[in-house]
């Protein structure tokens, strides 16, 4: 069977991107392919975070991750330092990574300029890290968005630079994977640009959140003045509502709409209203979903050492075999 691999860094809560442009292909693969999703704890270090804060989001996203469907029975949902076996091979692996390709990396380049302050050793490393939690399990897929792109690549470099140093063909490459064929982009709500968690709290939907919050936040979203006459352009604030719909929706209302402002007799109130209704119809089961897990700690416990055991066991058989190609051998 394929085995597929993805990660999440921990570093807040799930919105309505995350679902539709990553979770939803993750419920998709977990009972066609050997699956190992993870949420990536140690790369967020770059950041700093708080012990607290650093604790309370990786139980977020794992409950968040369990409440929208991932089975512990059917992929290893773990968390990346749960596994040993990242920290040994992220060693080795960096010994025959350069400093200059890691810093003509994008994601590097960009974290110069964003954040000139804190310019760690661990940044200019990341995509080894990253390289480091696919190599280990042997992925065949990485579900990714094109963002990540250039990681890849470089995953696929550092596996046949080891390769190539250790005339072994020990380490596959990797390819970049969308179980639908295609990328979602889901907008956000101020009609600039896609959902995400830095771009503002009225632009983005959380999953855990109430019911009157999402409402307002729908009501309130970008729009225009109304079609003068049929058969108009959509502007970019109506057609990302449109794009929402198009997600939780059925045909018929979409179709409703669709012809509403073809003919130029749409209300965007009524839309948003029977937009708000639909999203609050898909969030409310996974919203009492994450509460209840939430308060489960027994549930999320479990969930989380049978995830570290199934990826601990493929992780440590490559660290083994790892540690023979390199010549480790022991004495004793
Ligand atoms: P954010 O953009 O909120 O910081 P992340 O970068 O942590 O989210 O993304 C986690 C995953 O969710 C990635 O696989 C990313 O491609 C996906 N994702 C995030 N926002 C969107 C969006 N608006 N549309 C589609 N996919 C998204
Ligand atoms: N770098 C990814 C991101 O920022 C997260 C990540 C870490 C990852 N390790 C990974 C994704 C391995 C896929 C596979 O979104």
């Amino acid at each position: 069977m394929k085995r597929v691999v993805s990660g999440i860094r921990p570093t807040g809560k799930l919105h309505l991107g995350n679902y539709f442009g990553a979770v939803q292909s993750f419920l998709n693969m977990q009972s066609e392919y050997d699956c190992y999703f993870f949420i990536a704890d140690i790369h967020s270090l770059t950041t700093h975070p708080t012990p607290e804060d650093l604790h309370a989001n990786v139980r977020t996203v794992l409950a968040e991750y369990l409440a929208m469907g991932l089975d512990p029975a059917k992929c290893a949902l773990f968390i990346q330092s749960d596994i040993p076996a990242i920290y040994e091979l992220y060693t080795y692996l960096n010994m025959n990574a350069y400093v200059g390709e890691l810093q003509r990396s994008t994601s590097f380049k960009e974290k110069i300029r964003s954040q000139p302050d804190n310019v760690n050793a661990g940044l200019l490393t990341y995509p080894v890290l990253m390289a480091v939690d696919i190599l280990v399990h042997h992925a065949d897929y990485v579900p990714v968005g094109k963002d990540q792109q250039q990681h890849l690549e470089m995953t696929r470099q550092f596996g046949n630079r080891f390769n190539n140093l250790y005339k072994t063909e020990y380490f596959k490459e990797p390819e970049a994977f969308s179980s639908t064929g295609k990328l979602v982009k889901v907008p956000g709500l101020t009609a600039q640009g896609k959902m995400s968690k830095s771009s503002g709290d009225a632009d983005t939907i959380f999953i855990d959140e109430d019911d009157k919050v999402i409402h307002k936040k729908i009501m309130r979203a970008v729009t225009d003045s109304g079609p003068e006459k049929p058969g108009e352009k959509k502007s970019e604030g109506v057609q990302n509502l449109f794009d929402l719909m198009a997600l939780v929706s059925s045909e018929d209302v979409i179709a409703h709409f669709d012809k509403a402002h073809s003919e130029a007799t749409i209300r965007y109130g009524d839309l948003k209203k029977q937009l708000s209704e639909d999203i609050l119809t898909f969030i409310r089961p996974i919203r009492e979903r994450i509460r209840e897990i939430s308060a489960d700690n027994a549930y999320i416990a479990q969930a989380a050492k049978i995830g570290a055991e199934k990826a601990n066991a493929s992780a440590e058989k490559t660290l083994k075999e790892v540690r023979e190609i390199i010549g480790f051998k022991k004495f004793y």
